[in-house]
C-alpha cells in the first residue's frame, strides 16, 4: 500500500466510518476471505445497480461511471473467484487476490502511472501496481485492501457486538482522483452510507441468531478441505477455499488455549 505512493508514504484522510453490527467478530473477520458469497448476498443490491446500468442507452465510447466500477466486481461468477487464488499464512493470516481481484480492472487515473514511472522506474512500477490484492486479513482483526487504500478495524464490544472502523489513507504524491475512489469505495462498500454492507449485516444477525439455537453443534467450513491440511505452512490455492477460515480458527484455538489444543 505505501509502495502505491510515489514518494512511499501515506496519509490518513479523515475520520474512520463507523459501523456497528450485533454479531460476534469472527463472523466479520470470516466474510473478509469468503469469495462465495458477493454473487449470492449482492444480486439485489449491486445486481440491480449492473442491470440498471446495462438497460442505459449508451455507446461504447460511454465511460463506465467509477461507483459501476466499483460495484459491478461483485457480480463476478464463481470462477471469476476461483481463478482468482488465496493464499493463507500461518496464524490466520491471509488475503484473497493473488492473480488478480474486484480491484484490478478500475480505470487508469490520468498521469499516476507516469508519476509511479519517474519514481521508481517503469519495470517496478509496473510489479507495485500489477499487485491487487483483495482483503489482506492480519488475523484477528485487521483487513487492509492494498490496491483502494483502506484499512478496517473490527472491534469487539461484546460477543454478540462488534463495532467496524475503515479508515481510508491519501497516497502522497498521487492525483487527488486516487483518494476521490478511495472515499467512494468506502462510502459504497464499507460504511452505514452502503449499498451492498447491508446485506452481509442482515446475514451475519441471522447467523448470530443461527448460532444460538442449539439444534445444530457444528458450523461448516470443510469447503475444498484437503486431507493432512497444514495449516503452519503458507500455500496459494483456488479462490473459493476455505482454508482462510480453518486457518483462522485454527489460529485462534492455539491463542485462547496457550497452544494446548
Ligand atoms: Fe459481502
Amino acid at each position: 500500500m505505501v509502495d502505491r505512493s510515489p514518494v512511499g508514504s501515506l496519509t490518513v484522510a479523515g475520520a474512520p466510518l463507523r459501523y456497528m453490527h450485533r454479531c460476534n467478530w469472527k463472523m466479520l473477520v470470516e466474510n473478509q476471505t469468503d469469495t462465495c458469497h458477493p454473487m449470492v448476498a449482492h444480486e439485489s443490491s449491486a445486481g440491480t445497480a449492473v442491470k440498471i446500468w446495462e438497460s442505459m442507452e449508451k455507446t461504447e465510447d460511454t465511460p463506465k461511471p467509477p461507483a459501476m466500477e466499483i460495484i459491478a466486481p461483485f457480480m463476478s461468477p464463481y470462477e471469476f473467484f476461483e481463478n482468482m487464488g488465496i493464499r493463507t499464512w500461518p496464524n490466520g493470516h491471509g488475503h484473497t487476490g493473488v492473480h488478480h481481484s474486484i480491484h484490478s480492472d478500475y480505470s487508469a487515473i490520468p498521469g499516476y502511472f507516469e508519476s509511479m514511472t519517474e519514481a521508481y522506474g517503469e519495470d517496478r512500477a509496473k510489479e507495485i501496481l500489477g499487485e491487487n490484492r483483495h482483503n489482506t486479513v492480519y488475523f484477528p482483526n485487521i483487513m487492509i485492501k492494498g490496491p483502494i487504500q483502506q484499512l478496517r478495524n473490527f472491534i469487539p464490544l461484546a460477543e454478540d457486538k462488534t463495532l467496524v472502523e475503515s479508515w481510508i489513507f491519501r497516497l502522497d504524491g498521487a492525483p487527488d482522483q486516487l483518494v476521490a475512489r478511495t472515499a467512494m469505495y468506502n462510502r459504497m462498500i464499507n460504511a452505514p452510507t452502503s449499498m451492498v454492507g447491508h446485506d452481509d449485516l442482515e446475514m451475519y444477525e441471522r447467523a448470530q441468531e443461527g448460532l444460538m439455537a442449539d439444534g445444530l453443534e457444528w458450523v461448516n467450513i470443510q469447503r475444498l478441505y484437503e486431507e493432512g491440511e497444514d495449516l503452519t505452512q503458507e500455500a496459494v490455492l483456488n479462490g473459493t477455499t476455505e482454508r482462510q477460515m480453518r486457518n483462522q480458527f485454527d489460529a485462534w484455538k492455539r491463542f485462547m488455549t496457550g497452544g494446548a489444543a
